[in-house]
């Protein structure tokens, strides 16, 4: 058989680069907490009308980018491609509005979405987040931009990192600016690419998301969403402007900014990273009041973000993170096949007092188990032979400074308990 590898877009993480993964995570968890946000886990897969009906059906997520099965019942299943709609639904489902009248959930997981593989892009990438139910007030957005900008400040990304703005306004001014939209673009349509073309007639707002120059400098005169703003819409946008300058957060508006999913209404947001290459956005989030209702729940607002994890991780190690790999405590060496009842019942006691222990399972010479202790940098070698059996002793030997002490046994933890202290 031909070696088996992992599907492309899809990555190891392997142990020498876990210690990143295990930090940022750290880091996610404590914000969190801090702010008062439970973790939530949800499947990995889902009906697939849960993602077409919320995400949208003309998005790329949804048209093109879904890992969607038949299952043996016939149902249509689907990779979960993004989290605000597991979220969502799970919230329903578990009649969380009475549990708390504001929820606070957070998220790290997998997703899937079947893209074209670059760095900071994958087909199985991992994501964490956040989303908040309950209150359609401005200082809630404020309060979610303020965990990203806290995990962004830990992680020593925010001084390379924009945060955009936007308010996409309500239903009805998403209306009115849709028309206003196709009024404008439809004398210029001949010019459009084809995929405008079809957005034109399906959803002319994501038009505004191109990248394509000639189409950026069409939009350059069409009309702006703020034109359309209601008076609601426009208070929430400045209070919500006025609470990210009380926190000191700075931002641009960018009133060019939709997002590619459907269930935005009002404040939409993206931090965006000069350092992570042409994949460049590392967070991505926004309201969606009317979400929670259309999958037959009762109107509750919404809002919250998600972040590309690997994309954070890249920028962290830009930055010349240094993380922290794990080290043993103590390197545990046999000298022969006598000591090997001690060492281990030894071990177990050390470890139970907190501290990592490790020995060799291949019985090598000393000096191979010396050069493994240095390797993976213990701090102390505890050396065992049949001399010590003996003495009912210990040697313990501090591999930094080299110097070796013999101890008895029935020391040895409290040793390692005064350490503690
Ligand atoms: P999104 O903009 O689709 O939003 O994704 C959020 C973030 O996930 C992106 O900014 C990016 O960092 C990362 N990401 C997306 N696709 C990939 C990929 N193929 N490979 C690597 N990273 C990727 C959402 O998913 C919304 N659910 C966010 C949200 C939460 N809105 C409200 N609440």
């Amino acid at each position: 058989m031909n070696a088996i590898k992992n599907i492309k877009g899809t990555h190891d993480i392997l142990p020498g680069e876990v210690c990143k993964w295990q930090e940022l995570e750290k880091i996610v968890r404590n914000i969190c907490c801090q702010f008062g946000y439970h973790e939530i886990r949800t499947p990995v897969f889902e009906e697939t009308r849960l993602f077409s009906r919320t995400v949208g059906e003309d998005t790329d997520i949804v048209s093109k980018e879904m890992y969607t099965w038949e299952d043996r019942d016939g149902k249509s299943l689907t990779l979960r491609p993004e989290l605000t709609a597991s979220v969502a639904r799970s919230y329903i489902q578990h009649n969380l509005n009475v549990k708390a009248q504001v929820q606070r959930l957070y998220y790290i997981g997998a997703l899937f979405r079947r893209e074209r593989p670059q760095k900071g892009r994958q087909r199985q990438f991992h994501q964490f987040g956040v989303e908040a139910f309950g209150s359609n007030n401005p200082e809630q957005d404020a309060e979610i931009i303020g965990i990203a900008w806290r995990i962004l400040s830990v992680c020593d990304l925010n001084a390379e990192t924009t945060l955009h703005i936007n308010s996409i306004g309500s239903e009805e001014c998403r209306n009115k600016y849709r028309i206003a939209l196709k009024k404008y673009l439809n004398p210029l349509k001949n010019d459009l690419s084809d995929i405008s073309k079809k957005r034109l007639e399906t959803n002319p707002l994501r038009i505004l998301d191109t990248k394509i120059e000639k189409e950026i400098d069409i939009l350059e005169n069409a009309p702006n969403i703020s034109e359309f703003y209601s008076n609601n819409d426009k208070t929430h946008f400045e209070q919500l402007k006025k609470f990210l300058k009380s926190l000191r957060i700075p931002y641009t508006i960018n009133n060019r900014l939709v997002r590619g999913l459907d269930y935005y209404t009002n404040t939409v947001f993206e931090f965006i990273s000069d350092e992570v290459g042409s994949q460049n956005a590392l967070i991505g989030g926004g309201r969606y009041d009317d979400l929670v209702e259309s999958m037959g729940g009762k109107t509750t607002p919404g809002i919250g973000f998600a972040a590309g994890m690997e994309r954070f991780i890249i920028a962290m190690d830009k930055t010349g993170r240094i993380f922290k790999q794990p080290k043993p405590d103590v390197y545990f060496i046999c000298l022969d096949e006598i000591s090997i009842k001690t060492m281990i019942s030894i071990s177990m006691k050390i470890r139970e007092i907190g501290f990592t222990v490790i020995s060799d399972p291949l019985r090598r010479s000393l000096k191979s188990q010396l050069r493994d202790a240095n390797r993976l940098k213990a701090t102390f070698a505890l050396i065992l032979g049949e001399t010590e059996i003996e003495r009912g002793t210990l040697c313990l030997k501090d591999l930094k400074s080299g110097s070796q002490e013999e101890i008895l046994q029935s020391e040895i933890l409290k040793y390692f308990n005064s350490l503690q202290t």
